[in-house]
């Protein structure tokens, strides 16, 4: 299976969101990965369901959509009403794991857990076969441009094996930091999905930047 590239619109200009989200349909990006911030499960805000919306509008891409909110459960289907095709939400943030994850599949959308840095792996062995996707938080959310956390390696491979012995079809999604320098190494512990925020917006050529790391997590 092709690895795939999401890359991240928190790092793309707000005030020209059609034209970056066109670039992002013309290029090999795979996903769209939306990151929803609210102030309160991470210290920072950054956009809710109108601007989802508008992207919506735009995007030919899956819309990979990254709860980073309290109480998630509330909006599940107002998610997929403006356009998620996978929402994943916090494993700290859910008390009732595995009912937020059946309520987001019976929306018909991916059901995804993300998993903070200091989250270990074993908390996910009971839900595993419930999950379409886990996000690795490779920094602490809440902002895009922080540097990479070297533990992540370990718990891809960690993660990995808990896939493989459970007989499990999730992906594993690598979140925060991503640039050329690690792209390759994350994919070869295990990873089949790079979240790329700043790496991708803030280069001279993000299109072509999309495209020299998808052929790098592809070699
Ligand atoms: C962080 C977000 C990330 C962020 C990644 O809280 O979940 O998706 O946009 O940004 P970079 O790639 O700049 O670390
Ligand atoms: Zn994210």
């Amino acid at each position: 299976m092709a690895k795939l590239i999401a890359p991240s619109v928190l790092a793309a200009d707000f005030a020209n969101i059609q034209r970056d989200i066109e670039m992002l349909n013309n290029s090999d990006a795979d996903w769209i990965h939306i990151d929803v911030m609210d102030g309160v499960f991470v210290p920072n805000i950054s956009f809710g369901m109108p601007v989802i919306k508008a992207m919506q509008r735009h995007a030919k891409k899956t819309m990979d959509v990254h709860l980073m909110i309290v109480n998630p459960d509330q909006y599940i289907s107002t998610f997929k009403n403006v356009g998620a095709d996978i929402l994943t939400v916090h494993y700290e943030a859910c008390t009732h794991l595995h009912r937020t994850l059946q309520a987001i599949k019976l929306e018909g959308m991916m059901a995804g857990v993300a998993l903070n840095p200091h989250t270990p792996i074993n908390v996910l062995e009971d839900v595993i076969m419930d999950i379409d996707l886990i996000c690795l938080m490779s920094v602490n959310p809440g902002f895009g441009g922080q540097s990479f956390i070297e533990n992540t390696y370990k718990k891809v491979i960690q993660l990995k094996h808990l896939i493989e012995q459970s007989g499990s079809k999730a992906k594993i999604e690598i979140d925060g930091g991503v640039t050329d320098q690690n792209a390759h190494k994350l994919v070869t512990a295990g990873a089949d999905v790079l979240v790329a925020g700043s790496f991708v917006f803030k280069a001279d050529n993000p299109t072509q930047t999309i495209k020299n790391l998808r052929l790098l997590a592809n070699s």
